[in-house]
């Protein structure tokens, strides 16, 4: 078991990347968005202008993409090819295409690669990680000193990200949102290759009815009761 690791997983909308920065944060630990990574390579298929659903092509180019996630819980970044991308990962056009690229096996097994580099090396240091994404329980870390699936009712967690995409200044649509939460689970819990799931071993938490406050309180009692 690798005491030092947290893995978070759940679909959008949960409430996923607030409480793993804050908790991150509050343990001392770094911290790993792995949604943002699958956003960036989705970024540079979108820009060399290939068909989502041209795997080997798609492969191609998210492996010659230099892609470079930061891993401060206090300053998330993301960027490709040096430039710092971490608005645009978040913009409707990556949204829109994030699932049809995630589900390629290749592009998978890469970034997969880089994420155990970069929990591998958070381990050398005191405060460990904590990993946020949909396969870090069962593929990434199985071996995880804790896991979390967090869920919520699909309603709850369109009107999380409308108010997301509104503070952060982007068009807020409750309708919209509200399909595309539903179309993204439906592909991500679908796929052939690391599906999301639930690990058997991770502890799950329904935060329809919970704030973040009490989320963390939550999480903060299990870390303190893991192995
Ligand atoms: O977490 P976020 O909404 O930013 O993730 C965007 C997309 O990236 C997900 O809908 C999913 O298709 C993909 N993803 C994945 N595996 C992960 C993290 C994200 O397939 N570990």
């Amino acid at each position: 078991r690798l005491r030092g690791v947290v893995a978070l997983d759940g679909p959008s909308g949960t409430g996923k990347s607030t409480v793993s920065r804050k908790l991150a944060s509050a343990l001392g630990a770094t911290y790993l968005d792995t949604g943002a990574m699958y956003r960036a390579a989705t970024l540079a298929v979108l820009r060399a202008e290939v068909e989502p659903s041209d795997s080997a092509e798609v492969a191609r180019v998210v492996r010659a993409a230099a892609l470079i996630v930061g891993t401060d819980p206090e300053r998330p970044s993301v960027s490709l090819d040096g430039a710092d991308v971490g608005q645009e990962i978040r913009g409707p056009e990556v949204t829109g295409a994030v699932s049809a690229v995630s589900a390629v096996a290749e592009v998978r097994e890469q970034l997969v690669a880089q994420q155990r580099r970069l929990i591998g090396e958070a381990l050398e240091s005191p405060g460990g990680m904590v990993v946020e994404g949909r396969d870090i329980g069962t593929v990434v870390v199985p071996d995880a000193g804790l896991k979390v699936y967090l869920t919520a009712s699909a309603h709850a967690r369109a009107q999380r990200r409308t108010a997301q995409d509104v503070s952060e200044g982007r068009a807020g649509d409750l309708d919209r949102t509200h399909a595309d939460v539903q179309r993204r689970d439906a592909l991500d819990s679908g796929r052939k290759v690391a599906p999301l799931r639930k690990a058997d071993d991770a502890v799950e938490l329904d935060t329809t009815d919970l704030g973040v406050v009490e989320v963390l309180e939550q999480l903060h009692k299990h870390v303190e009761s893991r192995g």
